[in-house]
């Protein structure tokens, strides 16, 4: 209940958590990073190194936004680890009389600790003898304690409906257990610098960010009135998008839907015009080029353009941008700014930011 805690001076407690940032992704990262070996300290995972290299794939679930962090997850997790992973609605998992594998890492993902949709998938789990990790923010929650093992994000308390610091901090677990995973495989010890560097660069970035909430406000301001937007994104930035629209339309009720960027012109491309612009998730990665395409194409149909990426484009017509870290974890970076949109948007449209209608924070029924 939001009446515990303090709003710190700022006038939603979204505004707030969005702003904490800074701190709470430094406290996910504090103690776990060692530099002398380029390794992340996990010690609550109860894994031993040959347990950990013994995984072929690795499974994740999650509901809403936990599902989206779970996407960056899992492609966390392909590139540093090389281990096939990939993430699942826990709700439809559940539902789904799922294949239970020995050599499968099962992780669960939940800011509350108490959905019960991921609650049930996990128990569900544990009943077919799997091994289940968490990465939960609520220690003693339901969630952490069905499971065998996990990181918890020490994030704090996150009151406003929309997730935000949790989404966050929850890509940045990810990133050290792929870090880590990623060290006791292949993942050469300069591989393993880089990204323990670009961690410990986060909160910093995430500071220069927020110094562009004065221009994100004015843009929010500038397409609120939009009847729809579309989010959209390759690999990287999909998830980004996904959860891009997922904050907008959860605190705004401007109707959002994210699309991968290469999907556009099998279907999407046919709703283009002035009246739904585009917001474009664009990371400086080898899919640069690509995405630019997909931004003309838009164009040519008189779609307007949104980008947030690492540079300006002329092929967009407004542009936020974030400084850069490694390709890997720039989708933790590039979520940011669509938080700041979404919640400016809000504002403008004069919604109830932080108990939005319909929803409700922890989904503990069915
Ligand atoms: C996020 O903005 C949403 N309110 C929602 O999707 C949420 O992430 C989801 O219900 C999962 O909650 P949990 O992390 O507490 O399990």
């Amino acid at each position: 209940d939001a009446g515990h805690y303090d709003n710190g001076g700022y006038e939603h407690y979204l505004l707030k958590e969005i702003s904490e940032q800074p701190d709470t992704v430094a406290r996910t990262l504090r103690g776990r990073i060692d530099d002398r070996f380029h390794i992340a300290h996990l010690g609550g995972l109860n894994m031993d190194a040959r347990e950990t290299r013994s995984f072929r794939r690795v499974k994740i679930i999650g509901c809403g936004s936990a599902y989206y962090s779970g996407q960056i997850g899992a492609q966390l997790i392909e590139e540093l680890a090389r281990i096939p992973a990939d993430a699942e609605p826990a709700s439809e998992f559940r539902y789904r009389s799922p294949v239970v594998e020995p050599d499968t890492l099962y992780v669960a993902i939940s800011q509350s600790g108490e959905t019960y949709d991921t609650l049930a998938a996990v128990q569900e789990l544990k009943r077919k003898g799997g091994r289940v990790l968490g990465i939960v923010n609520t220690v003693g929650s339901a969630i952490a304690r069905e499971t065998d093992g996990g990181i918890y994000l020490h994030a704090g308390p996150e009151v406003s409906v929309a997730s935000t610091k949790a989404f966050t901090s929850t890509a940045v677990a990810f990133a050290l257990l792929a870090l880590h995973l990623g060290r006791v495989r292949d993942l050469s010890p300069a591989d393993g610098r880089r990204i323990c560097d670009g961690l410990r660069r986060l909160p910093e970035q995430i500071k220069e960010i927020l110094t562009l909430e004065d221009q994100i406000r004015e843009l929010a301001k500038k397409y609120a009135d939009a009847p729809g937007m579309m989010f959209v994104g390759r690999v990287r930035g999909y998830p980004v998008a996904r959860e891009g629209a997922q904050k907008l339309k959860e605190i705004s009720y401007v109707h959002a839907e994210a699309y991968p960027a290469s999907e556009l012109k099998h279907g999407p491309l046919a709703l283009i015009s002035p009246e739904l612009p585009t917001v474009a998730v664009v990371p400086d990665d080898e899919l640069l080029d690509k995405n630019l395409t997909t931004l003309g194409e838009i164009r040519a149909r008189d779609g307007r353009i949104l980008m947030v990426g690492h540079r300006t484009s002329e092929a967009a017509d407004d542009c936020i941008v974030v400084p850069r870290n490694e390709v890997e974890l720039d989708p933790i970076l590039l979520t940011i700014p669509l938080q700041l949109f979404a919640y400016h948007a809000a504002v403008a449209l004069g919604r109830d930011v932080d108990r939005p209608r319909n929803l409700a924070k922890s989904v503990t029924v069915e």
